[in-house]
């Protein structure tokens, strides 16, 4: 975080991080932030913004009110990523007063420190600023991209490290501030943050938001577009296009069971309201936690609940990651691990023990496939983010899956009945403070290792979090639902039956993905189209199966999805169904030319986060 100690840090880091079997992340440093919140600690954030559409530029100023930790601190240092900085004040003897600043020297991946000079004992202050068009956190879309076609639409994403890209702050999860904000925007569009919303019915171009619990500068949120409210049950309600708001209310009418659920294993709702937003299809992502106020990408409308589980994510992220938040990005399985393991506690008691079955079994065949060609040094659960590798380096499934095992491992051994009140445990001890994986491992060495000892050791909880790949013994689960579907494959493979004759009516979704899951390597064209004719696969509506099957089609050559496939691209920029489609494409000199055709139509519609990793992949230049 200190500007000086980038540099000094790694170098005194590195060693310890290089020989040691087991490095500790026991860091409170953030080398991915400029901030110096250990001298100056920003603790509350006040926006006043216009959201100019024309421009494509929120501008105004944001008042920030600091915590003097080292009363001589002479500067404050903040993240920015290519903002305007027109002007800071201080609000110095009972009025604002010009100071002076500096703006460091521009990291591609991290951004521009801004060093404020503070005069003795100030304890606020305010920068004038504009973001610029091309914000790495904001993504202004034109009417064409959204339902309605007739407004535009902006949205924000602010994690890992992009809030700094529209508000200047201390961007690291280890810093938390309230904040508010008055938005002024035109006149026939509602806007909404992650604050309280609920002065939000009025259509009038003015604003105010308030969001009164501490929260990471990652969870800052706004969007802005012809949006609707409808209320759903109890806490919970969405936001949409008008288009959309009737269907994604029935979609997602199960949000409150998944409050109640969760509550009752793991303690109370501590954010007030819990609403959902539907964003436009080029939201990179399936979901962002934001706080009372869910990111949530279109292509979870299946219109049979089937991918309701990216709710009960991003809902569970409001005790794991918005109460309880990882200190560092390499803390991340704190966030994420713990979320994927209250998700499927939640799925499991609203949808039954066989369908959170079938969800962990599909999480562990991708992390299967991915851990089986990646570099061992990823595929670990916790891991020091460093600047020269980006904002994340581990893969995916080991924060996530990984991370979600490792907890199933511990309620396998503990049991439910002390394992349930373990974790309700830490995040009531730990709310609204950002924590370190060594923290975690001190609590559950204090709250449940010593607790039933034998039953498992630090060594044991040291190798699941820092050692490569899956431990030996790590949990098995077995599915009936899917052994159903291993007989119907096998009697079709083996040619006992037609693909229409398979006993295939009762099926839920996920006997569906993992059919394709564990389709064979040598599967042929004219089974490729037996398959589509009895299962109409390229033309499903549901946008993760398509993912799998046009993956499949790629792989196999099979020409009448190709249609599909470029609509497909063009209209969706959620990354993790859009890039592995492109990285499959260019595994070919063929591929490659079509990925690069249909990039160029498809990429002025994508968000900048999702611009950055096809034009990488496809040796695109920005
Ligand atoms: N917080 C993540 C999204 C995220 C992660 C944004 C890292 C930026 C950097 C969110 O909770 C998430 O995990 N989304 C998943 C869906 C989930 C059901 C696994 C996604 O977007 O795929
Ligand atoms: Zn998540």
């Amino acid at each position: 975080m200190r500007l000086v100690s980038l540099a000094v840090l790694s170098a005194l880091a590195a060693p310890a991080w290089a020989e040691t079997p087991f490095p500790l992340n026991d860091s409170r440093f953030d080398v991915l932030s400029f901030g110096n919140p250990d001298e100056v600690l920003v603790n509350d954030v006040r926006l006043d913004l216009d959201v100019d559409f024309n421009r494509k530029t929120l501008e105004g100023t944001a008042e920030l009110a600091l915590k003097r930790i080292k009363p001589k601190a002479k500067d404050l240092v903040l993240d920015t990523r290519e903002l305007t900085i027109k002007e800071v004040e201080c609000f110095c003897d009972g009025r604002w007063k010009r100071i002076t600043f500096d703006m460091g020297t521009a990291d591609a991946l991290l951004g521009t420190p801004l060093t404020v000079h503070l005069p003795d004992g100030v304890d606020k202050v305010r920068v004038h600023y504009r973001t610029s068009p091309k914000a790495s956190g904001l993504q202004w879309l034109e009417p064409v991209q959204t339902a309605g076609k007739k407004q535009p639409f902006l949205f924000s994403q602010s994690q890992a490290i992009h809030a700094r890209s529209w508000a200047p702050l201390q961007d690291s999860p280890a810093v938390r501030i309230t904040y508010s904000a008055h938005l002024k925007t035109p006149k026939n569009l509602m806007a909404v943050m992650s604050a309280d919303n609920s002065a939000n019915k009025e259509r009038d171009g003015d604003y105010e938001f308030i969001m009164p619990q501490a929260i990471p500068s990652y969870l800052m949120a706004i969007a802005v577009g012809d949006l609707a409210y409808q209320p759903m049950a109890g806490i919970t309600g969405v936001y949409a296009e008008p288009s959309v708001l009737a269907k994604a209310a029935a979609e997602f009418e199960d949000t409150q069971k998944m409050v109640v659920a969760t509550e009752s294993l793991f303690g109370p709702y501590r954010w007030g309201q819990y609403d959902l937003l539907i964003l436009p299809p080029s939201f990179p992502y399936g979901g962002m936690e934001n706080p009372r106020l869910s990111f949530i990408t279109p292509t979870t409308i299946a219109g049979d609940k089937s991918l309701v589980s990216i709710i009960a994510h991003e809902l569970a992220h409001s005790w794991s990651g918005n109460l309880v938040t990882n200190a560092t990005w390499g803390d991340g399985w704190l966030n994420e691990g713990f979320t994927s393991y209250v998700e499927n506690r939640e799925m499991e008691v609203l949808y039954g023990r066989e369908r959170a079955v079938m969800e962990q079994v599909l999480s562990l065949k991708e992390l299967n496939e991915e851990f089986a060609t990646a570099e061992p040094r990823f595929t670990t659960m916790a891991s020091r983010p460093d600047p020269a590798e980006g904002e994340g380096s581990q893969t995916v499934p080991s924060q996530y899956t990984k991370g979600q095992q490792f907890l199933v491992y511990l309620e396998q051994k503990f049991g439910r009945e002390r394992f349930d009140p373990f974790l309700k445990g830490w995040f009531d001890s730990h709310a609204f403070q950002s924590v370190t994986t060594e923290d975690f491992v001190r609590y559950l060495d204090e709250n449940l290792l010593q607790k039933a000892p034998g039953t498992v050791t630090l060594e044991q909880v040291r190798a699941w979090i820092y050692a490569p790949g899956m431990p030996a013994d790590a949990p098995v689960h077995e599915s009936d639902a899917f052994k159903t579907v291993d007989a119907q494959r096998e009697a079709w493979l083996k040619g006992e039956k037609k693909a229409a004759e398979l006993d295939t009516g009762a099926w839920i979704f996920h006997q569906w993905r993992y059919l394709l899951a564990t389709l064979p390597a040598e599967l042929s064209l004219e089974q490729m189209a037996e398959l589509d004719a009895a299962f109409k696969f390229t033309q499903t509506g549901n946008a993760e199966l398509a993912h799998a099957w046009l993956k499949l089609a790629i792989q196999k050559g099979y020409k009448p999805a190709d249609a599909r496939l470029k609509d497909y691209l063009v209209q969706i920029g959620r990354r993790r169904l859009i890039v592995p489609l492109y990285e499959e494409l260019a595994k070919t000199p063929e591929g490659r030319a079509r990925a690069q055709a249909i990039y160029r139509v498809a990429r002025p519609g994508y968000h900048p986060i999702a611009q950055g990793t096809v034009d990488k992949l496809l040796g695109v230049k920005a």
